[in-house]
């Protein structure tokens, strides 16, 4: 299955992804997670994205677009893949559907989890990253059992950098005027079902897997 997970910043891509992950053994790819972790290592390309990143605004398309090329040609994606947080732009997702037609693949399904801006802000105040493993938690709604540390692995949970108010209130201008044409571009092409972000993980896990269900 070759899937794309779309929504606001923190809809619960991230969270989601990772349920399919577990149940369906395909993987995942965060353009964000690379994104982060190019930073924590300190490399070019972390230095690059950091200036973006850290104001909201979106890394430069042929950025994002060769580090997506790079990794959807390794083996692991033979089987299929999660694209969480990519494409964000129309030319991100022309450029993906080029790469998709040289290597004979198709998209199967567009996840779209639909939040309103409301709730999105109390979601990613909230939010803390494990260190370690990268667990998505919530303290007003899926707090770790003990303050700080990762349930599944004892990791130091943190704040990331642009979690902050200011920074989500862009990131979210940057949704609406730069990704959400891509419900548009993916209605056309069929392949795309909306999920009501709205309910508890559970529930939102729920709808997704029943739709996975079926096109499998
Ligand atoms: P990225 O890391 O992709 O961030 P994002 O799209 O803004 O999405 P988030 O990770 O914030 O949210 P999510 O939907 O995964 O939600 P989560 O599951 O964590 O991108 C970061 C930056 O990198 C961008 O701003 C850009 O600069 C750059 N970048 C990345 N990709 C790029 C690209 N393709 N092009 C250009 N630039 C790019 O959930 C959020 C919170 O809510 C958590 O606390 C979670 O526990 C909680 N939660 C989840 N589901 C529920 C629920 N159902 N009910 C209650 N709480 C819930
Ligand atoms: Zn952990």
């Amino acid at each position: 299955m070759n899937l794309i997970l779309l929504g606001p910043p923190g809809a619960g891509k991230g969270t989601q992804a990772k349920r399919i992950v577990e149940k369906y053994g395909i993987p995942q790819i965060s353009t964000g997670d690379m994104f982060r972790e190019a930073v924590a290592k300190g490399t070019e390309l972390g230095k690059k994205a950091k200036e973006y990143m850290d104001r909201g605004e979106l890394v430069p398309d042929e950025i994002v677009i060769g580090i997506v090329r790079e990794r959807l040609s390794q083996p692991d994606c033979e089987k299929g893949f999660i694209l969480d947080g990519f494409p964000r732009t129309i030319k991100q997702a022309e450029a993906l559907d080029e790469m998709l037609d040289d290597m004979g693949k198709k998209i199967d399904a567009v996840i779209n989890i639909v939040v309103p801006d409301e709730e999105i802000l109390k979601r990613i105040v909230y939010r803390r990253v494990c260190k370690e493993c990268g667990a998505v938690y919530n303290l007003i709604y899926s707090p770790p059992k003990q303050d700080g540390i990762c349930d599944k692995c004892g990791g130091e949970l943190y704040q990331r950098d642009d979690d902050k108010e200011e920074t989500v209130k862009e990131r979210l201008r940057v949704y609406k005027e730069q990704t959400e044409p891509l419900i548009n571009y993916y209605s056309q092409k069929e392949v795309i079902y909306n999920i009501d972000g709205t309910k508890d993980i559970e529930e939102v896990w729920k709808q997704i897997e029943s739709v996975l269900e079926k096109i499998r």
